[in-house]
């Protein structure tokens, strides 16, 4: 296949990439044939999907205003996909503009329209890893110097851990993270469940086995281990609508249709 112009040449168009079909169900411009034929086929399987990647996007939304609000200025976004509207640093820097991020996707589409966006924003930096590699996100920012660990970090982790499969050891991945951060640093999860969920989702996830980034999904005790013992803020770890909505009116009948927990936990001095 023709690669146009601009993209970087590791990039394979031959498979559906997890970062695309995302971009495409959130209405970007950012994917290709491959990607959208992924996307409507798990479109027409389960029509709330593209509805989950809205509430998983106003999910992380809100959880990095209640961390700015708590003080935390500075954002490790790994994961972070294709940017799109109302992205974590124009969240952040709208409310604090000397609020910094690094943004971290395996994506190369991602990271670079990452940098494209980005190019000229001092406070932000984009970093292209595996978050089954922990310790090479972590070297790769501590390297670029814009973020200090000694003080509270937000690490968000907003629809990317259930990228990470058992035998890639998430338990360790999340521990060297948490290892890393300073107390009153946040941990930010949202991920993928089969917990009250119909069957067409759960086979409508299976299809990301064609992508490079198979999805799986977890229970909530198992998600719930992922913050160890960071202190879970209310209302815990909910189905995501659910998780402090600006206004009632916002949730849905069914929060549970989304497919997906999210919730958010603070290092106390007392932890680790
Ligand atoms: C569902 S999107 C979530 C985007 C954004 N965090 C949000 O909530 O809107 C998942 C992103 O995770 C990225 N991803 C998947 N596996 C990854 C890995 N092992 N390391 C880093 N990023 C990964 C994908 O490329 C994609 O951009």
């Amino acid at each position: 296949m023709q690669k146009p112009d601009g993209l970087p040449a590791e990039i394979d168009l031959s498979r559906p990439s997890a970062a695309r079909v995302y971009d495409y169900f959130l209405g970007g411009a950012h994917n290709f044939e491959i990607d959208r034929q992924l996307a409507e086929q798990i479109a027409s399987m389960t029509p709330n999907l593209a509805g989950t990647m809205r509430a998983g996007r106003e999910f992380l939304r809100r959880a990095v205003r209640v961390l700015l609000h708590a003080g935390v200025d500075q954002f490790l976004d790994i994961g972070s996909g294709i940017p799109t509207v109302g992205n974590v640093h124009e969240v952040a820097q709208s409310v604090n503009p000397k609020a910094r991020i690094i943004y971290v996707d395996i994506d190369p589409v991602a990271v670079a329209h990452s940098r494209e966006l980005l190019a000229g924003n001092d406070l932000t930096g984009v970093i292209q890893a595996d978050l089954r590699d922990p310790g090479h996100i972590l070297a790769e920012a501590r390297a670029l110097n814009l973020l200090d660990f000694d003080r509270p970090l937000g690490i968000l982790l907003a629809g990317v851990v259930h990228f990470v499969p058992d035998d890639s050891r998430p338990g360790d991945v999340l521990a060297t993270l948490r290892a890393a951060a300073a107390p009153g640093s946040y941990l930010v999860i949202s991920h993928s469940t089969f917990e009250d969920q119909p069957r067409e989702m759960l086979d409508a996830q299976r299809l990301s086995a064609r992508t490079d980034t198979e999805i799986t999904l977890r229970s909530r005790a198992e998600i719930t281990g992922f913050f160890e013992d960071w202190t879970l803020l209310e209302p815990g770890l909910v189905h995501m609508p659910l998780w402090r909505p600006d206004a009632a009116s916002d949730v849905d009948d069914k929060p549970e249709q989304f497919g997906a927990f999210g919730g958010v936990a603070r290092y106390d001095r007392s932890a680790g």
